[in-house]
């Protein structure tokens, strides 16, 4: 398949099945933003659950915290944001549209007259590339003034430095220790794209380990093998997950040493989780521009240090895009295409669909019953509307591992078909049994 043709198959199958809209769509849209729709919400939460689970509940030394979006401005000062979080870009001023200075499209130097605008082709109108600053301003309080910026925050991260003695002072946590975090993160993008690949508004899932100075190399390849387990354990295909190691011209103003986790998109290999080793710069900075100590002391070997951070930074929605974009399959099915999201069960947004064979003898009404026992451990759909079929292949598309089909012999013999999603095989199974058939088979889930 075209890769253009999957994502933009994938972008339709979103809407279609109420994963993703676009933002206030009804008003033409606004760029780059999306809304998750009933399968989106349940899809995504489940990547939270899950990186929540492994991170915070399944470790005994991780706490979990959820730090406001807004934060003091000192902070963007400290973290290098204010300074250092900007893209060069260039303006035409003629057609008034605006490029990063990098755009390929730009022929030509961008402040010379032979440069020449992508968009309305003209010649010379191109200014020379300056410095945009990437996180959204606005103003806290009544009044517009430069006094009363704050930023919405364009990284998690800054929430979890700022709170770490607060967390190591009401917790029982010692060096080395982690801090997790799930939350909204904006960035006024240039180049946003790639349907929810990169976006103005998104989701990050961070969590910050404070180590001792000089075991800090081991704990990040230790932080490195754990987080590529994870994205393999909700069902990723391993070949097309690898390591992108920067170099020393890519490393970021506060790391030491970082790798990308990258999956092979459509669209070709991108990040989809950072891991990086940021030294003692940002409990470093924020010591300075704060004024207050942030020093551990180490009771046992009765020394303070400055703990080093390994920071693993992935994003909520572009895993639930990785997600989307590798279960995606089309097969032939009696002369007819099959359009399936072939999800991990665990990570699939409904677990069982329940149908009535038809609308009369007594089965609609046994359904229901089922229907409604098993909504108490899962998230289950009802459908009676069509040919089984029909009925069959819309909860491919949505990617439900099972499908229950109550018939002529259920009342008889308390038995269901259950129909597997991939196989399309189908077996039957006593109603009292479902609740385990499906739980044993979401497991990590
Ligand atoms: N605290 C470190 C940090 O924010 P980053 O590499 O800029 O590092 C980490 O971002 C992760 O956040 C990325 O790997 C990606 O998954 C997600 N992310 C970053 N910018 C994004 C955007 N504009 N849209 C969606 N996800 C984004």
């Amino acid at each position: 398949m075209a890769e253009n043709t999957l994502m933009e198959k994938l972008v339709s199958l979103a809407k279609r099945r109420g994963f993703v809209f676009q933002s206030s769509e009804i008003y033409g849209g606004l760029g780059s933003v999306w809304d998750y729709g009933p399968l989106g919400v349940e899809l995504k939460k489940n990547v939270k659950d899950r990186w929540w689970r492994a991170m915070v509940h399944a470790r005994d030394d991780i706490e979990g915290l959820d730090a406001a979006i807004l934060m003091h401005p000192r902070v963007w000062e400290a973290s290098g944001h204010v300074a250092g979080f900007t893209d060069p870009l260039v303006d035409c001023k003629q057609c008034k549209n605006r490029f990063r200075a990098d755009d390929k499209r730009i022929k030509g130097t961008p402040g010379q007259p032979d440069a020449q605008c992508p968009v309305c082709g003209s010649k010379g109108t191109l200014t020379e590339p300056r410095l945009f600053n990437l996180m959204f301003k606005t103003f806290m309080g009544p009044v517009e003034e430069q006094a009363a910026i704050v930023y919405l925050r364009p990284e998690t991260a800054q929430g979890i430095y700022v709170n770490y003695q607060n967390v190591l002072n009401s917790s029982r946590q010692r060096v080395p220790f982690g801090i997790a975090q799930i939350g909204k993160a904006f960035r006024n993008e240039i180049t946003p794209g790639n349907f929810i690949f990169r976006t103005r508004e998104f989701e990050q899932m961070e969590m910050q380990f404070f180590v001792k100075p000089g075991t800090d190399m081991e704990w990040f390849e230790r932080w490195r093998e754990w987080r590529m387990e994870w994205h393999k354990s909700i069902g990723l295909t391993p070949t097309k997950l690898r390591w992108h190691a920067h170099g020393p011209g890519e490393l970021a103003h506060y790391a030491k040493a970082a790798y990308d986790i990258e999956y092979e998109f459509p669209f070709g290999w991108q990040e989809i989780e950072g891991v990086h080793n940021r030294s003692d710069f940002d409990l470093g900075r924020h010591q300075e521009f704060s004024g207050k100590k942030l020093e551990y002391f180490d009771q046992a070997a009765n020394e303070r240090y400055l703990p080093y951070i390994v920071e693993t930074s992935a994003g909520a929605d572009r895993v639930t895009l990785t997600l989307m974009a590798d279960a995606y399959r089309e097969e032939s099915v009696e002369g007819e295409t099959r359009v399936v999201l072939g999800f991990d069960p665990g990570i699939a947004p409904i677990k069982a669909g329940v149908f009535p064979l038809v609308k009369k003898d007594g089965m609609p009404e046994l359904a229901d019953r089922i229907y409604h026992d098993l909504k108490k451990q899962f998230p289950v759909f009802y459908d009676d509307s069509g040919a089984i079929g029909r009925r069959y292949r819309r909860m491919d598309e949505a990617g439900t591992p099972f499908c229950i089909t109550v018939d002529g012999d259920t009342a008889a013999g308390q038995t269901v078909t259950i129909r597997a999603r991939d196989a399309m095989t189908q077996e039957r199974v006593g109603i009292t049994q479902l609740g385990e058939y499906i739980g044993s088979r979401i497991r990590g889930a």
